[in-house]
């Protein structure tokens, strides 16, 4: 059993040694059947939008990436496909877009929150219905208050890095650490669960910046986890940054296991970008503590145009519920799945 003072996690983060990740793990893995149990809930991510008004260094839908299709998906498509989801037993979904604070697509996502939730309480009279996420970014406080009203009830916003030097390195001037901060306080406020997350390997990243990082997730209190490592893509300018002094792969199964270990009850997530960059990240993930894995609903004619990384793998929802399984997990169908986090602080 690892004691986990602010030296050994910074030193368990800064080592090669491959012992000290499998006793992690290990460590991990009883703390996360412990708590959470073995269920591994599903959030059916639909990608609606790749249209964005940012321009974060690391990321391929970056405005500036004029090389690439942009698309939205059109209401009917998204009601459908988020329809077709609580059919198969998938009762929480994702809906993630590029950012964009205009009040004609706020209303419209508002709308289509709205009409989701009516068609799938109507479906299923016992029921709540499906569970719904949102990912779109940084809004008004008065725009989260109206998607809430609409019927969202999670949003996940990454803080990306809390460290305000390394953060400030990979935004343009005009993104900023502290708007990030307000809008996952505001999040809070109006009752959403919340989760946010970090990147991991980025160029010039630390252990002691993830040390920081796993702080800042407690001082938030935050709900739910998302974190994947960091995969550069050639379109995006922080690709030509070449100082990574952290393993993604390896260092990103550290932070779940120790995220798991100091935060018993949240969410996390085995992040896509995690099955991307090995073969095993989605197995070594969940054992790592992650209890969240969301399969990608996005048509397949426009999901590749949502690149925000390079060699995105998407694996069939089918395929990724036979390897929980298989991995020897449940797959937690027909139900919401919330963090038992947010219960207890809300208790
Ligand atoms: N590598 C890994 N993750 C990335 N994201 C964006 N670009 C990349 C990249 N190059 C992540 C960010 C963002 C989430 C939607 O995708 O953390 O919050």
């Amino acid at each position: 059993m690892i004691q986990l003072s602010a030296r050994n996690i910074i030193n368990v983060l800064a080592t090669d040694s491959p012992h000290c990740l499998q006793d992690l793990i290990q460590t991990a893995e009883k703390c996360r059947k412990k708590n959470v149990g073995d269920k591994v809930y599903l959030r059916g991510l639909i990608e609606f939008s790749n249209f964005c008004g940012c321009n974060c260094l690391y990321c391929g839908i970056r405005k500036d990436n004029h090389n690439l299709q942009r698309y939205r998906l059109d209401k009917k498509n998204i009601i459908q496909m988020a329809m077709l989801a609580f059919e198969k037993g998938y009762h929480s979904i994702c809906l993630q877009s590029g950012e964009s604070n205009n009040t004609a697509d706020i209303d419209l996502l508002a709308e289509i929150v709205a009409e989701i939730k009516r068609l799938s309480m109507e479906r299923d009279e016992n029921s709540r219905g499906l569970g719904i996420t949102l990912s779109v970014g940084e809004l008004s406080y008065q725009q989260y208050k109206k998607l809430w009203d609409a019927g969202a009830h999670r949003y996940l916003l990454r803080i990306e890095s809390s460290d305000p030097t390394l953060f400030k390195r990979i935004h343009p001037p005009a993104q900023h650490l502290e708007s990030r901060l307000e809008c996952l306080r505001a999040l809070k406020d109006i009752g959403y669960q919340t989760g946010t997350g970090v990147m991991i390997g980025l160029p010039g990243q630390t252990a002691e910046h993830l040390y920081q990082d796993l702080v800042f997730f407690q001082d938030e209190d935050v709900d739910m986890l998302g974190m994947g490592p960091y995969i550069p893509h050639h379109a995006a300018p922080l690709s030509k940054v070449l100082d990574t002094q952290l393993d993604p792969y390896t260092t990103t199964l550290k932070m779940l296991a120790l995220s798991r270990l100091l935060m018993h009850d949240i969410n996390i997530v085995a992040s896509t970008a995690l099955q991307s960059i090995n073969p095993d990240g989605l197995k070594m993930g969940l054992r790592a503590g992650a209890n969240i894995v969301m399969p990608v609903l996005t048509p397949e004619d426009t999901r590749d145009y949502y690149y925000l990384y390079e060699n995105k793998n998407y694996k069939r929802a089918e395929t990724l519920i036979e390897e929980i399984t298989a991995c020897g997990f449940t797959p937690g169908l027909w139900q919401w799945g919330d963090p038992l986090h947010y219960k207890n602080r809300r208790n």
